[in-house]
């Protein structure tokens, strides 16, 4: 053994692909639904992440008795399909934020932007806590290990029984 040698950093720790309990849980699903407006302009170009920006009221409304962080769940744009998506609630410490956000990254490639659409989301879960990064790369990397989580995570019948729910447009 060489003992000078100084040993490689530690890889970061594997995150789990499915979270939360077996069903959802009061309080979630936790409905939500405003007008898209626009954010900071960061999403698509810096992340290649677009998002769509709740409007304050429904952030300040709706949503004050969850903790920042990410959540998983379903969204629906309009009268369009219900789709996976993750939301960031909080801070985005990364960009130095003053103002709460709700920010939900839908997972689908849509062709367009959708302000002034109807957004409706379905919180059905918990990820992880709202984080600063040392790069951006870092970031991005956690946002795309966080969509595998909303995606593995909705497949429970439980949670699959929320895309059906009244709430979303029929
Ligand atoms: C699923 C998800 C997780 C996020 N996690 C963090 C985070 O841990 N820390 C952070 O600073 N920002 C986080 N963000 C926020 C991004 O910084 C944000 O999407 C970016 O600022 C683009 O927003 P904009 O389009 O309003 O400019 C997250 C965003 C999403 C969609």
């Amino acid at each position: 053994m060489n003992s000078t040698t100084t040993p490689a950093p530690a890889a970061p720790a594997a995150r789990p692909l499915v979270v939360g309990p077996d069903q959802p849980l009061s309080p979630y699903p936790i409905f939500v639904s405003g007008t898209v407006v626009p954010g900071f302009g960061r999403g698509s170009k810096q992340l290649g992440i677009p998002t769509a920006n709740l409007p304050e009221d429904a952030v300040n409304q709706a949503l004050t008795d969850i903790a920042i962080g990410v959540y998983y769940g379903w969204a629906q744009v309009d009268s369009g399909p219900v789709l996976p998506m993750v939301m960031s609630l909080g801070w985005n410490p990364y960009f130095k934020n003053t103002k709460r956000s709700g920010e939900v990254h839908i997972i689908h490639e849509f062709a367009e932007d959708f302000y002034g659409k109807t957004l409706r989301i379905a919180i059905a879960g918990f990820i992880r806590q709202e984080q600063n990064y040392d790069s951006l790369d870092a970031l991005i990397d956690d946002i795309n290990i966080d969509k595998k989580v909303a995606q593995k995570s909705l497949e429970r019948s439980g949670y699959v029984k929320i895309k059906s729910s009244r709430f979303f447009y029929r």
